[in-house]
């Protein structure tokens, strides 16, 4: 059976998590295809909130397994951190022995550069993401399956440590004596070692067997390292064919895609962001919205929705259907504006050119409604907001399947 995915569709924090979560119900196995713990993925059941960075956000499902594909980089300190929250996981959870690990220098690397970047920093998560897919690519990376091995690890480790130790010194980044790192990788061999698996043949099992299979995108489709607001992105490959390098997927192993993305729009980090308000509006939707980062707690920026992005998103990752998320977010604005185009040069232009950052956003104003919040039927929203998203699916191209109006798994209409 083909595997369905779920991708975010703008800067990332679109509500992926509870979505996930929402629908692995109904899945075998969710397995995460890129990125690491710079992903935050918020849940909410029954008023108890889980905050997930690295274990996909089908956890919650005592049923589903649980995959980290080889295309994310693992810090095996975040891990065991994070899999304390959780009993039984073991035949539960399963990582690719082939996946890549963030170390602690890579982590010192990440900030350390960031520094050197002054006012042009990436705002980058400081989990040494950057680093560590640098490495993989640059062949000088170290991989999960090397823990079964301490000692050889640790050999190759202070190798490599010793080849680049003029990069260290120049940032000024104290490295770990060999038994500091033994012990360290000891007990990081002793905790993962149990949970490593050929997660490629798994899921081709998986799927042979007529399986369920859930793939869950971390960050958005405008942070992706090809299609995103380069520089000002991860070092991923954010959209959905990300998962056939993530985990061994070919093309076909995919089935429906779900693009997921919020009513209007928000960033944290630093880069290109055509509708944000510096004003009233976006102080609104953040306070409305919580929106404040789940990994590194900073303030998200907002603005309204984006269309052309959307569209763009839309059509590069094959979405089959839009979720709309937070909803209730736009409750009680008069007046809702969307980007319908973007200015440049005084022509007007309806796709995304290279240089994003100096786009005046064109706005086309829907009239706004009173309540959404925990709406459950379609029919039961106020007609301006049913009008606001048949625009939407319009003006994206693409058509609406689920709509979320609260961080409740169950507030959420199935279209
Ligand atoms: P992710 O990274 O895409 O999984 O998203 P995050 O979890 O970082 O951010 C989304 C935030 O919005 C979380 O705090 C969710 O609990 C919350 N959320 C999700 N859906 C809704 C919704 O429909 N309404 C409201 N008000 N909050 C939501
Ligand atoms: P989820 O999965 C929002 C942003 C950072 C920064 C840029 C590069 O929760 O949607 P990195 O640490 O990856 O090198 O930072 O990417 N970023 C995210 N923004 N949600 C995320 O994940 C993000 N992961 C990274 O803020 O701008
Ligand atoms: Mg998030």
């Amino acid at each position: 059976m083909k595997a369905d995915l779920i991708v975010g569709i703008q800067w990332g924090d679109e509500g992926k998590g509870k979505i996930v979560d929402l629908l692995a119900q109904k899945y075998d196995c969710v397995a995460r295809y890129q990125g690491g713990h710079n992903a935050g993925h918020t849940i909410v059941v029954d008023d108890k909130t889980y905050a997930l960075h690295l274990i996909p956000s089908g956890i919650l499902n005592p049923k589903a397994i649980n995959i980290i594909g080889n295309g994310v980089v693992v810090s095996p300190e975040a891990l065991i951190k994070e899999m304390k929250q959780f009993d039984n996981l073991f035949g539960r959870l399963f990582v690719s022995e082939s996946a890549h690990m963030i170390l602690s220098f890579h982590t010192l690397i990440d900030q350390a550069k960031e520094k050197l970047r002054g006012e042009k920093a990436i705002g980058t998560t400081g989990r040494g993401i950057g680093p560590a897919y640098s490495e993989k690519i640059a062949r000088a990376g170290f991989r999960l399956g090397e823990l079964r091995d301490v000692e050889a690890l640790a050999n190759r480790v202070m190798e490599y440590l010793e080849q680049n130790s003029a990069i260290f010194q120049a940032l000024d980044i104290k490295l770990p004596s060999k038994e500091e790192l033994s012990a360290e990788l000891t007990t990081f061999s002793e905790a993962l070692v149990p949970f490593l698996a050929n997660t490629t043949q798994m899921v081709w099992k998986l799927m042979d067997e007529d399986k369920k299979i859930l793939l869950e995108g971390a960050q958005g489709t405008m942070l992706d390292i090809d299609h995103g607001t380069y520089p000002y992105v991860t070092s991923s490959s954010t959209i959905s064919a990300g998962a056939c390098t993530g985990l061994g997927v070919n093309p076909k192993d995919i089935g429906k895609v779900t693009g997921i993305v919020k009513a209007y729009c928000t960033r944290v980090g630093n880069g290109p962001f055509p509708t944000e308000d510096h004003g009233e509006i976006g102080g609104r939707l953040r306070k409305a919205g919580h929106e404040f980062g789940t990994t590194t707690g900073r303030p998200r920026r907002c603005g309204w929705f984006d269309a052309v992005a959307c569209r763009y998103a839309s059509r590069l990752n094959g979405c089959d259907e839009l979720s709309i998320m937070k909803l209730d977010v736009l409750d009680g604005f008069e007046t809702i504006d969307v980007c319908v185009g973007y200015e440049v040069n005084g022509e007007v232009i309806d796709y995304v050119p290279l240089d994003l950052e100096n786009v005046k956003p064109v706005y086309k104003t829907f009239k706004g409604w009173d309540k959404t919040k925990g709406v459950r039927r379609f029919e039961d929203l106020p007609v301006a907001a049913q009008e606001y998203l048949r625009a939407l699916e319009e003006l994206t191209q693409t058509k609406i399947g689920m709509i979320s109006t609260s961080p409740d798994r169950n507030d959420t209409i199935i279209l």
